[in-house]
């Protein structure tokens, strides 16, 4: 395949960025969306030029690392499936493919395609944890009877792998399902209910400090997630914030 790739360029959080226009040729199907840029740059290097930035660690689809916008849409054309999981047989010999970074205030560019995610590292260690007793009179915490139901959503919920596209996707660059699945997988679960009132409180405010939008129910996340996070996470979350603020 032939490709024309249009990719954002920006030389660092300072400078003005602009979309570069590339040619690349011999992409097979089967090469990964990272592999197709990993061969762009190989090229550019080959020319003197400076190759692409972009984020990735494992590459199967797990870290939550790469983050690009591709045709305008999160991870790209693909459903459930990350960047480094989304195959070049989605498209066809002679298309153009525009490549973004994940845009939001709260995620800064660092350089071209790599943005700074770490506002959701911030709101996770605000509340994302359990604090475990390690004195060794701990409970087995086999021998704690959890509902099934609620151990399979807590175990939804905790497959988000905070990679930001749901802010991508956002018009209002919302943290909020990103956040309701990180409370949500405490909440559902006894070890968790502990420190409830002060971790939904807790990484909500955090969230508002790092300059997210509000969730108007426009659904975008839910729909571009590839982990498949549920709408219903932010229901829970804000049932959590509801009754945490009664509390006091
Ligand atoms: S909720 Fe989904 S889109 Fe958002 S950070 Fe988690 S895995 Fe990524
Ligand atoms: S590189 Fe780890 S999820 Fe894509």
């Amino acid at each position: 395949m032939k490709l024309n790739l249009k990719i954002w360029r920006q030389q660092d959080a300072k400078s003005k960025g602009k979309m570069t226009d590339y040619s690349i040729s011999g992409v097979e199907g089967d090469m990964s969306f990272l592999e197709m840029l990993d061969v762009l740059n190989e090229q550019l290097i080959n020319k003197g030029d400076e190759p692409v930035v972009f984020d990735h660690d494992c590459r199967e689809g797990i870290c939550g690392s790469c983050s690009l916008m591709i045709n305008g849409e999160p991870h790209g054309p693909d459903r459930m499936v990350t960047t480094c999981q989304l195959h070049m047989r989605k498209f066809s010999d002679g298309d153009t493919i525009v490549i973004e970074p994940f845009r939001a205030k709260a995620f800064p560019v660092i350089k071209d395609l790599m943005v700074d995610r770490g506002a959701f590292d911030r709101i996770q260690q605000a509340g994302g944890y359990v604090s475990v007793n390690t004195s060794g009179n701990t409970q087995d915490a086999n021998s704690i009877p959890i509902d099934k139901h609620d151990a399979d959503d807590a175990f939804y919920a905790a497959a988000c792998i905070g990679c930001g596209a749901c802010v991508a996707a956002c018009k209002n660059a919302s943290a909020m399902l990103f956040t309701s699945a990180k409370v949500s997988q405490y909440a559902l679960l006894p070890q968790g209910k502990v420190e409830a009132t002060e971790r939904v409180q807790n990484m909500v405010r955090q969230m508002d400090l790092e300059g997210f939008g509000n969730c108007t129910n426009t659904g975008a996340c839910e729909v571009e997630c590839p982990k498949g996070i549920s709408l219903e996470n932010i229901a829970r979350m804000n049932r959590e914030y509801y009754s945490a603020s009664v509390k006091g």
